[in-house]
């Protein structure tokens, strides 16, 4: 394919998450050194179908590489999983010259990549998410930075736990990944992680806290995916961290993280990660190379198949899972 031809579509789309500026970076700044067109694609699909998008120069994203959230906004866009809304994305795509596409995002934007790229319009994915929940990767845009933060606050609420002898119980994201909840949980010293993949017992952890407290410990922390507390006598972790409070005597506080899980300065790992994945679809899209995923694996860059990586399973850390419940005694 002709360089010059080449106008390369870059969106962020579902969940923001630091890093995604790094990478939105490196793709323009790759992009623009070899002659290719960059169109910046504001809030996601939405800004397809609008169409929303702004040309990019090299200035377009100075001053962006440390920030958090993405300079591109993002946006959840029901339209874009019909037929309709993805025939009138294809159409766009025909009428801005745009013949290659970088989604920055979770899987449900690769499913809409892929679709996009079955229609003839070059996608290439790249994993950005804090919840680390994309099998193809072993870790994503966001993730590092977002471990980063609920330490920084865990230790916080350790000071003061560790001032009143009290156990903190602090939830943070991953509805159906606890990758957070583990890394955080190991990090932070937690007595007890709560995660979807494992089922919990609250005998276990009250039965772990009273041995515990034999050995002279007088605070905990326990760490707590969202989405664990769904239904039954403990819908969340107020009622979790009461019913703790009143079976082992131990004061008790419950703290629910939230979105400033999401926000803040991405880390060197994070800016490096993204720099390198943005590299990387430039790359591929110069090769009119379309449908794939770049992700990392075993500390290398790769790129998979999209429907292929959307397939694979992703695998749950049984042994750090282990260890952290070792060494928390
Ligand atoms: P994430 O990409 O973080 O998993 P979402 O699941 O919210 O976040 O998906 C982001 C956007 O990707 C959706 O708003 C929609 O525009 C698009 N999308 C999601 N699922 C599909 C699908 N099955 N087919 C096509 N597009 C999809
Ligand atoms: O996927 C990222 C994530 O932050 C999840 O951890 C969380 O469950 C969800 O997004 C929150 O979404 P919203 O921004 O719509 O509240």
């Amino acid at each position: 394919m002709d360089k010059k031809q080449l106008t390369i579509g870059i969106l962020t789309s579902g969940g923001d998450a630091p890093g995604m500026n790094a990478a939105i970076r490196a793709v323009v700044r790759t992009a623009l050194n070899r002659n290719i067109r960059v169109l910046g694609i504001r809030r996601g699909y939405s800004g397809l179908l609008q169409p929303d998008m702004i040309e990019m120069n090299l200035r377009s994203v100075s001053d962006t590489l440390h920030r958090g959230g993405t300079v591109l906004y993002t946006a959840r866009c029901p339209e874009f999983k019909e037929e309709a809304g993805l025939e009138r994305a294809y159409q766009v795509c025909q009428e801005m010259g745009i013949n290659g596409l970088v989604v920055i995002g979770g899987d449900g934007s690769f499913r809409g990549a892929r679709d996009l790229s079955l229609k003839g319009i070059p996608c290439i994915g790249i994993p950005g998410t804090i919840d680390n929940d994309i099998a193809s990767s072993d870790y994503t845009v966001g993730f590092d930075t977002a471990v980063n933060t609920v330490m920084d606050m865990v230790d916080k609420l350790r000071d003061t736990s560790q001032s009143h002898d009290r156990c903190s119980v602090v939830e943070v994201m991953g509805r159906h990944c606890g990758d957070i909840a583990l890394h955080a949980g190991v990090a932070c010293g937690a007595v007890a992680i709560l995660l979807p993949e494992v089922p919990f017992s609250i005998d276990a952890i009250v039965e772990k806290m009273q041995r515990t407290l034999r050995t002279g410990k007088k605070h905990f922390i326990i760490i707590v995916a969202e989405g664990v507390m769904k239904d039954g006598d403990l819908p969340d972790v107020h009622s979790f961290a009461a019913e703790l409070e009143r079976r082992t005597g131990v004061e008790t506080r419950a703290t629910v993280l939230g979105h400033v899980q999401r926000g803040g300065a991405p880390t060197a790992r994070e800016r490096v990660l993204a720099s390198e994945m943005g590299y990387r679809a430039v790359e591929l899209l110069e090769q009119g190379i379309g449908n794939r995923v770049v992700v990392n694996h075993n500390d290398r860059i790769v790129d998979y198949d999209i429907l292929e990586a959307l397939n694979m399973e992703k695998k749950f850390n049984q042994r750090l899972y282990e260890i952290a419940d070792a060494i928390s005694i």
